[in-house]
C-alpha cells in the first residue's frame, strides 16, 4: 500500500510533466525528504537476475573487452582477460546473455566449436569478420571465471528448431551421445547449466521480422524440441524459457505481447514458457542523437524524463499478463535497457560506442528502483551492455581497462541481489529545468540477505543537496552508513588517464530521537545500510 503512495506520488509527478504543467518553480521544491521504512511491510523477493548483464558479439563487446586469446600479452586465463574477470566478480552478476541480440538469430553455434573455427561475417554490426574463437566452450569458461549462469539466446530466425536442439545437447547431455563426446573432447565433460533459454531476439524485427502469430508458432516448436538434458536441471533449476516479447508500449507491442499471452494461458502439456523478453532503451528519438558526454542540464533533464518512462511500460505490459497469467507465473525480462546514445565521433558506427557519466549512473539507479518496485513480476532485466558496448560497465583500450559510473551503480546495489522488498513512503520533492519536472529523489528499501537493512537514495536534481531524514516504523534508526556517488557535472566521466573522476565515497547518517539524518549531494546516488 505504502509502496503505491510513493509510486503514485512518482507518476503524478511525471504526469504533470506530460500534461505540460512544468511551470512549478525550483523555489517551491523541497530539499528536505522524509523518508519513511516499514519493514514490518516486506514484500516481493528482488530476483538477483534483475542485475543481470548483456555481451553481444558486437564491436568490441567481446573481442578484446573479453577475450583477448590465449597468446595474448594482455593478462589472461584461457583467452579471456584477467582484468576484467576481477571486475565483473564484484559485481556478483547472476547471469550474462549471449551470443545477442540481433547476432543470435545469424548464430550458428558449430561454427564456434573445436579446433578449426569458421570464419564468418557479421552483418548485423559493422560487417566485420566473425573469427569465432569465442563460442561456447569459452563463452562457458568466462562464466565460470566470474561465478555466472548463462543465459542463451537461440538461432529463431535464421536456424531451424533442430540446430537448436542439437545445440541444447551439446552443451546439456550426461548420456555419451557423439555430441556429448565432442564437448568432453572439446575438454568439457560435464554438462554445462543453462538458467535461461532465450527463443529467439526481436522476432518483430531483425530476428526475422515475425508476425505475432507466426512468433507465437515458431516459439512452440522450439519450446517443445530445444531441451536441457542436464540431469541436475531436471527438478531443481529447471532452464528457464524466455519468448520474445515487447520492444515498446504501442499497439503493435501491446498486440504482441497479447498475442504471446493468449497463447501461454492455452498451452499444453508439450510446450510451456516461463517468462516475457522485454527491451527498451533510453534514446529520446530513433535514431540515437543525444550526446554520451560534453552535455548540459537540459539533456541530463531530458534523459532521465525519458528513462523514468519504464515504468508506465512494465504497468502496461505487466496489466496484460495479468490478464492471461494472474498468478504471475511467467516473469517479465527486461532482457535489453539502458541508454542508448550517438556513436561517438571516430568510432564505427557499428560498434555502438558510446561514453558513460554520471547521467547513466543515476539512470542506472532509476531503472534499477523501478524493476524493484515491480519485483513480482520483473524477475530479470540484462543492461545492454556489459563492456566497451552502449551502457557499459566496463571500458578497455588494449592493455588498459576502466570502470565506468554504471559499474560502480550495481557495486554498490549488489546487497539488494535476492533482497525482500520493503515499502517506503517519501515526499520526493520536485527537480525542474527547462520545463521539465522531475521527482526530485527516489528511493527503495530492502532486508538484505544478510539481514541488514538497505536503503538506495538517488538525488536527481543536479543543483540541490537534499536532507533526508529516515525514520522506521516501529524501532528506532541508530546509525546508517554506505557508499555515495557524485561527481562535478553531469556528464562527468571516468578516462583511462583520470579513471578517478566518478566513484564512490562513503557516507554516513547522523543519528537523533530515532530519526537518521543523511546528506546527499547534488546528482547523486547513495546505498546504506541501516543499524536498528
Ligand atoms: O543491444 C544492441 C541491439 O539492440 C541488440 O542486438 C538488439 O536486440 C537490439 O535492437
Amino acid at each position: 500500500m505504502t509502496q503505491h503512495v510513493a509510486r503514485f506520488q512518482r507518476s503524478l509527478l511525471v504526469g504533470l510533466v506530460v500534461i505540460g504543467l512544468g511551470l512549478i518553480s525550483s523555489a517551491n521544491a523541497a530539499e528536505r525528504v522524509e523518508v519513511s521504512i516499514d519493514a514490518s511491510k516486506a514484500g516481493a523477493k528482488i530476483d538477483r537476475n534483475i542485475f543481470g548483464q548483456f555481451a553481444e558479439h558486437l564491436g568490441h563487446g567481446i573481442d578484446g573487452g573479453i577475450w583477448v586469446g590465449r597468446d595474448s600479452t594482455i593478462p589472461n586465463t584461457r583467452g579471456i582477460r584477467n582484468d576484467v574477470v576481477t571486475a565483473l566478480k564484484a559485481l556478483k552478476v547472476p547471469n550474462v546473455r549471449w551470443p545477442g541480440g540481433c547476432f543470435a538469430d545469424e548464430y550458428h553455434w558449430r561454427k564456434g566449436v573445436g579446433p578449426q573455427r569458421a570464419v564468418s561475417l557479421n552483418p548485423n554490426w559493422g560487417g566485420v569478420i566473425e573469427p569465432n574463437t569465442f563460442g561456447t566452450d569459452e563463452f562457458m569458461d568466462f562464466l565460470g571465471q566470474i561465478g555466472s549462469d548463462a543465459y542463451i539466446s537461440v538461432n529463431v530466425g535464421s536456424g531451424t528448431p533442430q540446430e537448436a536442439a542439437e545445440w541444447l545437447e551439446y552443451m546439456t547431455t550426461a548420456q555419451p551421445t557423439t555430441l556429448e563426446k565432442e564437448r568432453a573432447a572439446n575438454g568439457h565433460p560435464a554438462p554445462y547449466n543453462i538458467a535461461f533459454l532465450g527463443i529467439g531476439n526481436e522476432s518483430w524485427d531483425c530476428g526475422g521480422n515475425m508476425s505475432p502469430d507466426y512468433y507465437v508458432s515458431q516459439m512452440k516448436i522450439y519450446s517443445r524440441f530445444v531441451r536441457n538434458f542436464n540431469p541436475a536441471q531436471q527438478d531443481k533449476d529447471q532452464m528457464q524459457k524466455i519468448a520474445v516479447g515487447p520492444g515498446g508500449g504501442e499497439p503493435r507491442w501491446t498486440e504482441w505481447t497479447e498475442t504471446v499471452m493468449k497463447a501461454y494461458q492455452q498451452h499444453t502439456w508439450s510446450w510451456d514458457i516461463n517468462g516475457l523478453s522485454m527491451h527498451s532503451y533510453t534514446v529520446g528519438h530513433w535514431p540515437p542523437s543525444y550526446a554520451s558526454s560534453g552535455f548540459g542540464e537540459t539533456e541530463y533533464s531530458q534523459i532521465l524524463k525519458f528513462t523514468l518512462e519504464m515504468d508506465d511500460l512494465i504497468n502496461k505490459h505487466s496489466a496484460i499478463m495479468d490478464k492471461y497469467d494472474p498468478q504471475k507465473k511467467v516473469a517479465l525480462m527486461v532482457d535489453e535497457w539502458g541508454a542508448w546514445y550517438a556513436p561517438l565521433p571516430g568510432s564505427n558506427p557499428g560498434f555502438l560506442v558510446q561514453q558513460n557519466s554520471l547521467r547513466d549512473a543515476v539512470l542506472a539507479a532509476l531503472n534499477l528502483n523501478i524493476f524493484a518496485r515491480h519485483a513480482d513480476r520483473v524477475r530479470g532485466a540484462n543492461i545492454a551492455q556489459m563492456i566497451n558496448v552502449l551502457q557499459a560497465m566496463i571500458m578497455t583500450d588494449k592493455e588498459k581497462m576502466l570502470l565506468t559510473p554504471t559499474y560502480y551503480v550495481f557495486k554498490m546495489y549488489t546487497p539488494f541481489q535476492d533482497a525482500t522488498f520493503v515499502p517506503v513512503t517519501f515526499n520526493s520533492g520536485t527537480y525542474t529545468h527547462g520545463g521539465i519536472s522531475l521527482p526530485r529523489t527516489d528511493a527503495i528499501a530492502a532486508k538484505g540477505k544478510d539481514g541488514k537493512l538497505w536503503v538506495a537514495i538517488t538525488n536527481l536534481d543536479p543543483n540541490e543537496t537534499v536532507d533526508v531524514e529516515l525514520n522506521l516504523v516501529g524501532t528506532s534508526a541508530k546509525a546508517a552508513s554506505g557508499e555515495t556517488l557524485t561527481a562535478p557535472k553531469v556528464d562527468s566521466i571516468n578516462t583511462f588517464d583520470a579513471p578517478n573522476t566518478v566513484v564512490p565515497k562513503p557516507i554516513s547518517a547522523k543519528a537523533q530521537g530515532g530519526k537518521l539524518t543523511l546528506k546527499l549531494e547534488p546528482k547523486s546516488v547513495s546505498v546504506v545500510s541501516i543499524e536498528q
